[in-house]
């Protein structure tokens, strides 16, 4: 079974994971820059990971906008985020950047990633430092909004091979 890791990174938590994964099912990678639609074409199974960005998946139009071609493929798409996993995230992810008909062909799993600020654009910096002065308004802060706010002086990865697990399993099962 050929399969292609496609992932978008910015600042290389979500790259860190796609690497692992490669390594695991001896897959070919490229950066989402880099491929064009035509190229997943040539593999059984597409793995695509792009990182959270308020709530959307980063560079997936690549899998959403070409699921009719793609729909003899296994499709698994991989999301990492500052946030700690929790209950109910997965079906929140799949409501915000999946339209009904698109969720049955699409595995999806939510790893961990981590929070560099330095390491974003100014685009990016800007819109997160709207986001640090709306969490420092905030009176009775959540633990996970405390340990945000403070990510945001030292980088934070939470990354961790362990959590592909399930995703490797899966993939093997298909083979
Ligand atoms: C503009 C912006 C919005 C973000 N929105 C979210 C979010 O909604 N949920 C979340 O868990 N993390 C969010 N993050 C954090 C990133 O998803 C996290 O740092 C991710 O692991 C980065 O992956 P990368 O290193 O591959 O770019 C956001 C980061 C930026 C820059």
């Amino acid at each position: 079974m050929k399969i292609v890791v496609v992932y978008k990174s910015i600042t290389g938590f979500t790259r860190k994971y796609a690497e692992w994964i490669t390594e695991e099912l001896n897959a070919d990678i490229f950066k989402r820059e880099e491929v064009s639609v035509d190229k997943l074409f040539e593999y059984d199974t597409v793995i695509y990971g792009g990182c959270l960005h308020a709530a959307g998946i980063t560079g997936v139009n690549i899998i959403k906008k070409n699921l009719v071609q793609l729909k003899d493929k296994n499709i698994i798409v991989f999301v990492t985020g500052a946030s700690p996993f929790k209950e109910g995230l997965i079906d929140e992810i799949r409501g915000k950047n999946f339209k009904e008909r698109e969720r049955k062909n699409i595995k999806l799993y939510y790893f961990r990633g981590g929070f560099d600020f330095n390491k974003l654009n100014l685009t990016n910096k800007i819109i997160m430092t709207l986001f640090k002065w709306k969490l420092q308004s905030i009176r009775n802060k959540t633990p996970d909004e405390k340990e945000m706010l403070a990510a945001y002086e030292h980088p934070v990865d939470f990354t961790k091979r362990e959590n592909i697990k399930e995703l490797i399993n899966y993939v093997n099962s298909l083979m």
